[in-house]
């Protein structure tokens, strides 16, 4: 090592210092999918990060997707999948391979993969302790059988588990109003957490530098341009939950919601450490007025 890798790392390490000192004690809720919880190598920094962020002091609240992963299990059952405006159908026999998937195989990876770092991770889905309430939901009128809405989170369950130095890794399916299994969007979930517990920092870590319009990078975006965008078809498809559920968050009081690019590694970390952000922040209509991008 040269004295000017030393001196680098020193440096990175003193710079960090104001921002451990601003979050320590708060709760960052992190929605983690696309290309960070495929590939390997990815998988493991993130949970290196995550790890890291906890030693330090903040409490981390994953809630994980699994759309993939899904699907591809559906096809080796031989399920249909049935796409209603491009939104999954979630039938009985559907809600099945997303119990397997998403509560089952990635919920236990995630939570294994951590605690190989000694992360302190607990694999929780809504049902346990009640954590997610939900009822049916029928995004633009259009009935998706068992996919819910979140309604309540239990906060004192969750604040009791951060108290104990736990971290929860989250599977996004809720109990709902009739004691049903509901499957629900994970950035809709991880949103629904971080309002109900008026987070500090809400991350969408995506398989995508961040909204991009015409190949380029929205570094900051309102809740009246989003509407735009997708009003114009120039956001579509998963984006348009991420977006919409990010501004509720906003709505709900929690002033840091980034969309940030998965496949980098550590952006997890550059996010939290640096003062030039990546990504896109979505921020109120206010604060985007005054701000130059
Ligand atoms: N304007 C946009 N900017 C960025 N991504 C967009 C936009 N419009 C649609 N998308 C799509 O949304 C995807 C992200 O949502 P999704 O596929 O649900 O991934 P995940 O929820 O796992 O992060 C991007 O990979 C991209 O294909
Ligand atoms: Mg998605």
């Amino acid at each position: 090592m040269t004295p000017i890798d030393t001196h680098t790392k020193e440096e990175v390490l003193v710079k960090a210092l104001p921002y451990i000192q601003t979050y320590e004690g708060k709760t960052f809720v992190i929605k983690y999918g696309g290309a960070a919880m495929t590939d390997d190598q990815l998988k493991s920094t993130f949970a290196k990060d995550v790890t890291v962020l906890r030693k330090i002091g903040i409490n981390i609240i994953i809630v994980h997707g699994g759309g993939k992963e899904i699907t591809d299990l559906a096809s080796r059952l031989n399920l249909q999948t049935r796409f209603v405006d491009g939104q999954r159908y979630t039938d009985s026999l559907m809600l099945d391979a997303v119990l397997m998937v998403l509560a089952g195989k990635l919920n236990k990876e995630l939570v294994n993969l951590i605690n190989t770092n000694s992360g302190n991770a607990v694999g929780l889905t809504g049902m346990d302790n009640m954590l997610l309430r939900g009822r049916r939901a029928a995004p633009g009128g259009n009935d998706l059988g068992l996919v819910g809405e979140i309604s309540t989170v239990n906060t004192a369950f969750l604040n009791s588990l951060l108290t104990m130095g736990l971290m929860p890794v989250i599977a996004p399916l809720a109990m709902g109003e009739n004691g049903e299994m509901l499957n629900t969007n994970a950035d809709i979930a991880a949103s629904a957490i971080a309002s109900a517990l008026k987070a500090e920092k809400l991350v969408y870590l995506s398989d995508i530098e961040g909204v991009m319009v015409d190949g380029t990078l929205v570094s900051t975006l309102s809740p009246s341009r989003a509407e735009q965008l997708i009003h114009s078809s120039a956001i579509t498809g998963g984006m348009i939950p991420k977006v919409r559920s990010a501004f509720h968050t906003v709505d709900a009081g929690v002033h840091k919601v980034h969309i940030i690019d998965g496949r980098i590694k550590h952006s997890l970390l550059l996010e939290i450490f640096t003062d030039e952000g990546i990504g896109t922040q979505l921020v109120p209509e206010d604060e985007a007025a005054n701000s130059t991008s």
